[in-house]
């Protein structure tokens, strides 16, 4: 089961998505992440981000930016969108209605995980919060689907 986590510049929300996914999810499960955006490609992880994390024992430094290719929705079996914008730059890039149906919101009820890069250090912190909560109730529900 290959699984992405996807935000707009795979610098901040996606990057820690993916981190604690890993953490919560055994490893067969691959878990990697990606931005719809190129622009930061090559870089690591926000600052602000590798920080927030870093507090509650999560190591984000090892993390390059990424940005997604349409081979990435043959290549993933499921992809995790922070927000609305990025599920629809996703489904854009889809040829058929299988790669569609592989792309959700990481969130339920349509919610989207806030973008924090224009923002203070209340963003970062609700980015983990939302996702750490998030996570773990989809970890379960992976585990009982998948193994
Ligand atoms: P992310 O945050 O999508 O959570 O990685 C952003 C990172 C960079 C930019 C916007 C959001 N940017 O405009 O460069």
């Amino acid at each position: 089961m290959k699984i992405m986590m996807l935000c707009l510049g795979n610098i901040c929300r996606s990057p820690l998505a993916e981190a604690l996914f890993k953490l919560k999810l055994p490893e067969n499960f691959t878990i990697e992440s990606r931005g719809t955006s190129a622009l930061h490609e090559g870089q690591g992880a926000d600052p602000r981000m590798i920080e927030t994390a870093k507090m509650r024992g999560v190591d984000l430094t090892a993390h390059r930016a990424k940005g997604l290719k349409s081979s990435d929705l043959e290549g993933f079996d499921l992809i995790f969108c922070m927000d609305q914008d990025n599920r629809n730059n996703a489904l854009s890039l889809a040829s058929t209605k299988e790669q569609e149906e592989k792309i959700h919101l990481v969130l339920e009820q349509g919610q989207s995980v806030p973008d924090p890069y224009f923002g203070g250090q209340e963003g970062f912190d609700l980015v983990y919060e939302l996702l750490d909560q998030a996570l773990e109730k989809k970890a379960r529900i992976l585990i009982e689907k998948f193994g």
